[in-house]
């Protein structure tokens, strides 16, 4: 690794284009990272400048060795190095800032709850004691199946504490999708709870979990029921049940030895879509991550112990584990916890939070700034948002328009903002600005961060030139990337490594353009996975649930400009194409794959596009939902089709 940039050029050069816009000279001057330096540093050094990401942590044994790469793709960081991530995250602050809040927590009745690090250093330690008494040993798979409430990292963190590896599902996912990941990631411990409210109703997720359990090949050893609705609802616990509440008194005061793991153990697995219709369990590693997360949340986000952070991302996905958790917890920050939706009880929300808890730094999708823009600015535009240091996106490409929308109003026209990529497989953010130090330009993520050997290529593994699309991949290892998949070493290798003369190059899945000055712009995946509210979901999943419903022949779903699904839907000759149909579809979706994977748009067509092999023409189906011009279509099997699916698609 030579240097830093995509394209060769040293970061710390000032950009050719004019319209760049450079980090304000207030934020500058007190950025976390304000070195330009620190560019050269990493490309000079190589991987040994990943140090001062390691340096970030407490160690129970010091490493040694920063990388081994002995057996690639198979890399170690940090690998004769032991560590425990719930020390990281909770014990060490004690000595400093024990009575500062780590944890405010904002339920969706208007509740609050609050944790110091003190408070949760006893709450973590009186659940790691009494999952150990239920029997869960260091290496055993718990599973989580948790809304956004302060049981659920505390539980991640009582899991790291035991040396118990987490599976956290995101609440949502179907009793179906729960199951599957409890038998692929071997799990025989759950921590759920009895239920929790969506707007006005208790929605009971107990019987979802219940459902799973009957569906799982296994059997589960212990279940942990966190009582979110009181009164609300009801559950009866069996005899391998227990209520959180009682199992975490009966234990408290307790403290748990936190088990020293090797750098390398398993600190979680998270499901993600792949390009098959089956989830892959992204494994990370404890150290790595760990220490990409902190020094990202440190320089990416200039966060420090004194900010109130809000990372308003849901914990069951890898944005809420590494910024929602384990980064602010482990600089030692505060951080906001939301358990509601942005517009309820009004589209005052999300601002009011701000306002009140004076928050510093934010960090959103894409997806929920054009449900602001589209809400209006006269929400943001009436609150005291002056608290704002910086703004973070990730999940989407975002639009220039969207971009100077955020900065205007929520950043009072002055913060900056770090368009921030990466996926469940790096761990922590890869391509972004440092906000003190690298000019910003509106819809590009930016270059790589230092460290980040990232490259657009062609198809032969040649850099493209500027302005040129071609696909996003990583020359070189770094530490925050998955160690593994579940599913094998074989499958891992398959599924992101090509080997190329110059080495090992990690496939993100990406297609990209990079810019004159090595900055990046996002292009989309170039796989069969679609991003939907800033979540991946796999098209092949969502289409074999369509496909499901009574009547239905055949499916494709793409997505839009907005990040919303359109499916194309075609039905047996005498089914009636209609508004029952449409409520199936729906149902079916939830009941399958869970609630966020709606369809936004079904657009129900005599048939679907094919080329000769008679495969889905998905780009041209997406171009239609865009309402983008597309190209020839003569050499499809069924040119004729497309001009009906226009005309269903504009008649909606
Ligand atoms: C997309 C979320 C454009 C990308 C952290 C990636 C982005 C996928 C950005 C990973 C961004 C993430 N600009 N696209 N700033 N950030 N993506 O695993 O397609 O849920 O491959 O991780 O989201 O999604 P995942």
């Amino acid at each position: 690794m030579d240097d830093a940039g995509v394209d060769g050029r040293r970061r710390d050069r000032p950009v050719a284009d004019d319209d760049a816009i450079e980090p304000p000279t207030g934020f500058r001057e007190r950025a976390v990272a304000s070195d330009a330096g620190v560019y050269d540093a990493f490309a000079t050094e190589g991987p040994d400048a990943w140090r001062r990401a390691a340096d970030l942590l407490d160690w129970e044994r010091p490493y040694e060795r920063v990388l081994d790469d002995g057996d690639p793709p198979f890399y170690e960081w940090f690998p004769d190095g032991r560590l425990n991530a719930a020390v990281n995250c909770v014990d060490r602050h004690l000595d400093e800032r024990r009575n500062q809040l780590a944890i405010r927590w904002f339920g969706k009745r208007g509740e609050r709850r609050s944790y110091t690090y003190l408070d949760l250093h006893r709450e973590v330690n009186a659940l790691a004691a009494g999952l150990r008494e239920l029997g869960v040993e260091e290496d055993d798979v718990v599973t989580l199946y948790l809304p956004m409430v302060p049981e659920l990292p505390v539980a991640m963190l009582a899991c790291a504490r035991i040396g118990a590896p987490h599976n956290v599902v995101f609440a949502g996912l179907s009793a179906e999708a729960l199951a599957t990941r409890l038998d692929a990631a071997d799990s025989s411990y759950l921590i759920t709870c009895d239920g929790y409210y969506r707007r006005e109703d208790a929605f009971n997720q107990k019987s979802k979990a219940d459902n799973a359990r009957l569906r799982a090949d296994g059997d589960l050893a212990a279940t942990v029921v966190v009582d979110r609705l009181g009164d609300a609802l009801d559950v009866s616990l069996g005899a391998d049940e227990h209520a959180y509440e009682s199992l975490v008194d009966a234990h408290d005061g307790e403290t748990v030895e936190p088990v020293a793991r090797d750098a390398t153990d398993l600190l979680f697995v998270m499901y993600t879509s792949g390009t098959t219709g089956r989830p892959k369990g992204v494994e990370h590693a404890t150290g790595g991550y760990l220490a990409h997360v902190a020094w990202t949340t440190r320089n990416v986000l200039d966060v420090r112990p004194s900010d109130t952070y809000w990372c308003a991302a849901d914990i069951g996905w890898i944005t809420g584990h590494s910024y929602g958790v384990y980064g602010p917890l482990s600089v030692g920050t505060t951080t906001v916890l939301y358990e509601g939706s942005p517009d309820y009880p009004d589209r005052d929300r999300v601002w009011d939070l701000i306002e009140r808890n004076a928050v510093s730094v934010f960090y959103t999708s894409p997806t929920a700034i054009r449900s602001f823009m589209k809400w209006g600015a006269e929400y943001p535009d009436r609150h005291d948002l002056s608290s704002i240091r910086l703004l973070g996106t990730v999940g989407e490409s975002i639009t220039p328009k969207a971009w100077r929308w955020y900065r205007d109003h929520v950043g009072g026209g002055e913060a900056p903002i770090v368009d921030t990529w990466w996926q469940t497989e790096t761990g922590a953010i890869a391509l972004a600005t440092l906000p003190g130090i690298t000019p910003m330009k509106p819809g590009r993520v930016g270059p790589p961060l230092p460290g980040i050997d990232a490259r657009v290529v062609d198809e032969d593994g040649e850099p493209v030139d500027p302005g040129e699309p071609g696909y996003l991949t990583i020359g070189s290892p770094w530490p925050g990337m998955l160690r593994g998949l579940r599913e094998g070493d074989e499958r891992y290798r398959r599924e992101y490594w090509v080997e190329a003369e110059d080495g090992w190059r990690y496939r993100t899945g990406d297609g990209a353009t990079v810019d004159e000055d090595g900055y990046v712009t996002i292009l989309g995946r170039v796989d069969d996975v679609i991003n939907v509210r800033a979540q991946r979901f796999n098209t092949a999943e969502l289409e074999s649930a369509i496909v499901g419903v009574e009547g239905v022949t055949e499916a494709a779903v793409v997505g839009d400009d907005d990040g919303d699904v359109v499916a194309y839907v075609t039905t047996r000759s005498d089914v009636e194409p209609g508004e029952p149909l449409r409520t199936a579809i729906g149902e079916e979706l939830a009941r399958e794959v869970g609630d966020l994977a709606r369809a936004d748009r079904i657009v129900f067509t005599p048939d679907l596009p094919k080329t000769r092999s008679g495969k889905i023409m998905r780009r041209l189906l997406e171009d239609i939902a865009r309402g983008e011009e597309f190209g020839d279509v003569s050499a499809l099997r069924n040119p004729e089709v497309v001009g009906e699916i226009e005309s269903a698609v504009r008649s909606e």
